[in-house]
């Protein structure tokens, strides 16, 4: 149970105070009778956003809440780095949520597909976790022809990136193309499927995630387009 003046504060519709206020002025429905007291006790049940609208809209998911997003090119998934944001591409009273949304990883501004984002820390670390064992496929397009030695060099879990001195875990390379690869990863190191590939004389043109465990960016899904992750895919990623 929470209290309807906190419920709607924490999903970033204003302060206690204008929460109060929406309140006030009848904007608060619930099972179709008006809520008047913002005090009131709810129960948060997944369904909400089904029975309560706020000023004529369905309320928003409440949380554990992730999405699914397909990034496209040109946006950063930090708050901290300059430039537009996924987190733009969200609504905007998304921002001030409690807890707050962050990716699970990250991928480069020039990287686009399947991107996590949550407000469910247990989810996350479950996913982000080594022990997880996670895999993250990536589809590259490459500047030069494979060589055809790099799948064999990336499983043998040998490798060293320039400056680090831990070898990354194993890695899978299909080659699907003369200029183009699957590459299937475990860790999350910065940089690293571009790093891999320049650690063998080689430099990725387009990055694109298609796959997180066993769950892999829908077919039907634009660059740009989010929505909640359903329960299905949910398990999916760790099935
Ligand atoms: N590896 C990269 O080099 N960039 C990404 O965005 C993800 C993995």
């Amino acid at each position: 149970m929470a209290r309807l003046d906190r419920l709607l504060a924490n999903l970033g519709y204003g302060s206690r105070r204008e929460v109060t206020d929406l309140v006030g002025r009848s904007r608060v429905v619930l099972d179709g009778a008006v809520v008047k007291d913002s005090g009131a006790r709810i129960a948060v049940t997944a369904d909400l956003p089904q029975r309560m609208t706020v000023s004529g809209q369905p309320l928003d998911p409440p949380a554990p809440l992730t999405i699914l997003m397909h990034k496209p090119l040109g946006v950063v998934c930090s708050h901290r780095e300059p430039g537009r944001s996924v987190y733009e591409l969200l609504p905007h009273r998304w921002r001030a949520r409690e807890p707050a949304l962050s990716s699970i990883g990250r991928l480069d501004k020039e990287t686009s597909g399947l991107l996590l984002i949550t407000d469910d820390g247990p989810f996350l670390h479950r996913v982000i976790s080594p022990k997880s064992h996670v895999a993250k496929r990536y589809r590259a397009t490459l500047d030069r022809p494979l060589a055809g030695t790099e799948a064999a060099l990336f499983a043998a879990g040998t490798l060293v990136l320039e400056s680090e001195t831990e070898p990354l875990a194993r890695a899978v390379l299909e080659p699907v193309g003369e200029r183009e690869a699957l590459l299937t990863i475990t860790e999350g190191r910065y940089h690293q499927v571009r790093r891999m590939f320049a650690a063998v004389g080689n430099h990725v043109n387009a990055l694109h995630r298609d796959r997180i465990g066993g769950l892999d960016l829908p077919d039907d899904m634009a660059s740009g387009e989010w929505r909640p992750l359903t329960p299905a895919e949910q398990a999916a990623i760790f099935a």
